[in-house]
C-alpha cells in the first residue's frame, strides 16, 4: 500500500490534471505563500534550505533569486526533478540551486545538513509521516527550522472514510493541525507556530470549478483518472467518498512552524 500510494501521488501530479489550473506551483497560495513561508523561517543568504517534493523547481528558483541562499529541492517524480534541471540551466542562480531524485521519508542527506526544511503541499503525501517527521529532525541542525504549507483537517474523519479515497491527492492524507504539531514535538521540535490560509483552498475550489464545469467533474477526474488504485475497478474511489471526505473533514490550508530542538 505504502509504495503504491507513493506511485499514484507522483503520477497524479505528473500528469496534466493540475497543469492546467495551478502552472509553475502545484499547490494553494503561489509564491505569495512561499515568501511568507520564508519570512517565518528567517532564510537569508547564507542559509541551506531543503525542499522535500520541490515539484516543479518554482520555489527553489524563487528563494535562491530573491534571498541567495541554497536551495536543494528533491522530488520522487524523476520527470519533475528532469522539468527542475533544464529549468535551472535558464534561471540566474546556477551553482545555488540542485536537485535530486529521492523520498521524502528517505533523506538521502547527512545529519545536520541544512539551516531550513520546507515542504509545500506535500507532507500530507507522505504514508509514513512519523518516519519523515524522525528524518526531517535527522537532516536539520539543531535551533533550525521546518516550515511547511499544507492541507489541514478542521472536522474528523473515520479511518474507513479516509481509505476510500486515493492517498494521492492530498486530501487523503490530510491531517489536524494538532496532529502535525504533536508529531514533531514527539520527534524532537518545539515552539509551533501556525497561520490559517483556507482561503487560498477556498480560492483554488472555485477556480477549479470554473476550470472543470463543476468541483463534482474535478473529483470525477480524480476518481477515474490518474490517481485511482492499480486494479482498483468497481471498488475505485466515488465521488461520493470524496464528497463525504469534505464535508466530514471539512478541508482548510495552513502554515505550520516548529523549531528543532
Ligand atoms: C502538490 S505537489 C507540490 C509540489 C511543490 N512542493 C509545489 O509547491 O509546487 C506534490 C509533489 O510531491 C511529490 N511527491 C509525492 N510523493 C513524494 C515522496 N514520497 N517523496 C518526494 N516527493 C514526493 C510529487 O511528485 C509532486 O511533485
Amino acid at each position: 500500500m505504502t509504495e503504491e500510494a507513493k506511485e499514484s501521488a507522483v503520477k497524479l501530479y505528473e500528469s496534466c490534471v493540475f497543469d492546467q489550473l495551478l502552472g509553475e506551483t502545484l499547490r494553494p497560495g503561489g509564491l505569495k505563500l512561499t515568501a511568507r513561508l520564508a519570512e517565518v523561517a528567517g532564510i537569508s543568504s547564507n542559509y541551506v534550505v531543503l525542499d522535500i517534493a520541490c515539484g516543479k523547481g518554482t520555489t527553489a528558483f524563487f528563494l535562491a533569486r530573491e534571498y541567495g541562499c541554497h536551495v536543494i529541492g528533491i522530488d520522487l517524480s524523476d520527470k519533475m526533478i528532469s522539468t527542475c534541471r533544464s529549468r535551472a540551466k535558464e534561471e540566474a542562480v546556477t551553482g545555488r540551486v540542485s536537485f535530486l531524485l529521492g523520498d521524502g521519508e528517505n533523506l538521502p542527506f547527512r545529519d545536520s545538513s541544512f539551516d531550513v526544511v520546507i515542504s509545500e503541499c506535500s507532507f500530507s503525501l507522505l504514508p509514513n509521516k512519523e518516519i519523515a517527521a524522525r528524518d526531517i529532525g535527522r537532516v536539520l541542525k539543531s535551533g533550525g527550522k521546518l516550515v511547511m504549507t499544507d492541507i489541514i483537517l478542521k472536522g474528523e474523519v473515520s479511518k474507513e472514510l479516509r481509505s476510500q479515497i486515493s492517498f494521492a491527492c492530498c486530501l487523503a492524507g490530510a491531517r489536524r493541525a494538532e496532529e502535525y504539531i504533536n508529531l514533531f514535538e514527539r520527534v524532537g521540535f518545539q515552539s509551533p507556530y501556525m497561520e490559517d490560509y483556507s482561503h487560498e483552498l477556498r480560492k483554488l475550489t472555485f477556480q477549479l470549478a470554473i476550470t472543470f464545469g463543476s468541483v463534482d467533474n474535478f473529483l470525477g477526474r480524480l476518481s477515474g483518472g490518474p490517481c485511482q488504485r492499480k486494479g482498483a475497478g468497481d471498488s475505485a474511489p466515488s465521488i461520493l467518498s470524496y464528497q463525504e471526505f469534505l464535508r466530514l473533514g471539512r478541508p482548510g490550508y495552513a502554515l505550520v512552524a516548529m523549531t528543532k530542538i
